[in-house]
């Protein structure tokens, strides 16, 4: 089987941003997509989307941070399509806030998504993608959670921790040809980095011209380009790895 044709796929957070260019890459590419939301319209939205464009799909409301809805989201989806092949831990919140503000419900709230979700989803998916005899998950952190950053000490511990958590998931399920591995962007153009341009006082543009030696900001589609790869078959000896998309800011001194 080449590339992700024929397999099914399971994007969380897809109703919006990098999750939905997520769906809407893997039902191009021929894979069947079940696009997971808190956001019911938006993720219905994507998933008609994808059916209007011929493609396969099916929207499932899920909150991630429930381990109840993660079994039953699972079960539908491989009652539908036959099986999982690959899950994609997308769905994420953000905030921005000194650590003397953050209160322990903020920190709770934020980790019970960005990183407990992400376990719930390995955790319940493995089995699904053993049978099929393997499989890949691709987990969203975060340049966050390789570096510090003022104003982010909730947030980019939870990135942090979703980048070992990846690799312990590696070491653990290799032997079920199971692949993990995660992608760290910088600001990419959605919802949240809208936020976070307007915390810093700067348009989109702005952040993006100096964050990239690219000179612009990521699209999502830059960030849906990796995860597609990292889900197919073409990748078949990566897992344990973490793949920085972040336009080249990370390897050149950027005056920010
Ligand atoms: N946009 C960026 O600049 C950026 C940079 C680095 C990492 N990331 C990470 O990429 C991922 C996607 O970010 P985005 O920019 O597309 O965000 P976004 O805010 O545009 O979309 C996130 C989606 O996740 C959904 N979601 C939120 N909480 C949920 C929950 N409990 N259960 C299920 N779905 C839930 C939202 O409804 C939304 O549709 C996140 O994990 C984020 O931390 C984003």
């Amino acid at each position: 089987m080449a590339g992700v044709k024929g397999k099914t796929v399971v994007v969380t957070g897809a109703g919006l941003g990098i999750g939905r260019a997520t769906a809407l890459l893997f039902a191009k590419r021929g894979a069947r997509v079940a696009v997971t939301d808190v956001k019911k319209q938006e993720g219905e939205e994507t998933a008609s989307q994808i059916l209007g464009a011929g493609g396969e799909a099916v929207f499932i409301s899920h909150d991630v941070s429930s381990e109840e809805q993660w079994a039953r989201a699972l079960s539908d989806v491989a009652d539908r399509f036959g099986g999982i092949d690959v899950l994609v831990n997308n769905a994420g919140i953000y905030f921005i806030a000194p650590i003397g503000d953050i209160t322990l419900e903020q920190w709770n709230h934020l980790f019970s998504i960005n990183v407990n979700g992400v376990f719930l989803g390995a955790k319940h998916v493995a089995p699904y993608l053993a049978l099929r005899g393997g499989g890949s998950i691709v987990n969203l952190s975060s340049v966050a959670g390789l570096l510090g950053v003022a104003g982010h000490a909730c947030y980019g511990a939870s990135k942090g921790a979703v980048r070992i958590l990846t690799k312990d998931l590696a070491a653990e399920l290799g032997a079920q040809n199971i692949r993990v591995n995660s992608i760290h962007p910088t600001y990419v153009k959605t919802a949240m980095a809208e936020y976070g341009a307007a915390v810093a006082g700067k348009t989109l543009d702005e952040l993006g011209r100096e964050m990239s030696v690219l000179g612009r900001m990521a699209e999502p589609e830059d960030v849906a380009n990796v995860i597609v790869f990292l889900a197919s078959d073409e990748s078949s000896y990566l897992t344990g790895a973490e793949f920085v998309v972040d336009g080249g800011g990370g390897a050149s001194v950027l005056a920010v």
